[in-house]
């Protein structure tokens, strides 16, 4: 009997939304489920990877025989994979970062008072940037990218200006394509090639990709 394809790999896999608090009470965050980067967390454990999962704020169970890092803000989370980081072969970022978070967090509620209200956001460092740049950098470093137009561009675009190896890439504004939903289908990129990963549960959408992340491991090798 051969080996599980990812046995003695080891993948840190960031998933969810985050959660950019304002008051005690009021936060900015976003659609993100959390299921696609659980179901990726959940494949590379069955292909017999040792799995980290640091996950944002989201209603889903632990997948066996993963550890879990739990976290709400970007910056949090940014700390908790870089504390991971060392000895990993794959990072695959799958969380729905915010891009921009609240200047300051006020500590107390804020109160209603005039017609209007204005928040300063300032934007968050790049988690997956900052890892693909990483003196720790993994192997393997894998994105996501929800699009709604021009697919494969703006996803190589990414791939390049983020340095990183494989991207996983869905159309959002089809129905049933990506955030919320129990189902996906991505077009992955990498430099030399892609390969499209067929509509359906994001179980089985996952177990594919992290093939192909077995596959591009081998490759590289
Ligand atoms: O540029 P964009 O946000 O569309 O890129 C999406 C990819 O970048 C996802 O893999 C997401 O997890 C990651 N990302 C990140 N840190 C951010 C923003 C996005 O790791 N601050």
């Amino acid at each position: 009997l051969a080996p599980p394809r990812l046995a003695g790999r080891r993948v840190l896999v960031s998933a969810g939304p985050t959660f950019e608090d304002i008051d005690p009470v009021r936060f900015i965050g976003n659609r993100s489920s959390g299921k696609m980067g659980f179901a990726v967390a959940a494949a590379a454990r069955r292909l017999g990877a040792e799995v980290t999962l640091v996950a944002g704020p989201v209603a889903l169970d632990t997948p066996a025989g993963v550890r879990r890092v739990d976290v709400r803000r970007a910056a949090q989370m940014r700390e908790a994979v870089l504390a991971a980081l060392p000895d990993h072969d794959v990072y695959i970022g799958a969380a729905a970062v915010a891009d921009y978070a609240p200047a300051e967090t006020l500590p107390q509620k804020l109160k209603k008072a005039g017609e209007s209200l204005q928040i300063t956001l300032v934007r968050t460092a790049d988690i997956l940037a900052d890892v693909a740049a990483h003196a720790a950098r993994p192997r393997l470093v894998v994105g996501f990218a929800a699009e709604t137009q021009d697919l494969e561009a703006y996803a190589r675009d990414k791939l390049h200006r983020k340095g990183l190896d494989l991207i996983a890439a869905n159309d959002v504004s089809r129905a049933g394509h990506g955030f919320e939903g129990d189902d996906n289908a991505l077009s992955v990129f990498w430099r030399e090639g892609r390969r499209d990963i067929a509509h359906g549960p994001k179980t089985a959408v996952a177990r594919e990709l992290m093939d192909l992340v077995a596959d591009r491991l081998e490759a590289e090798a």
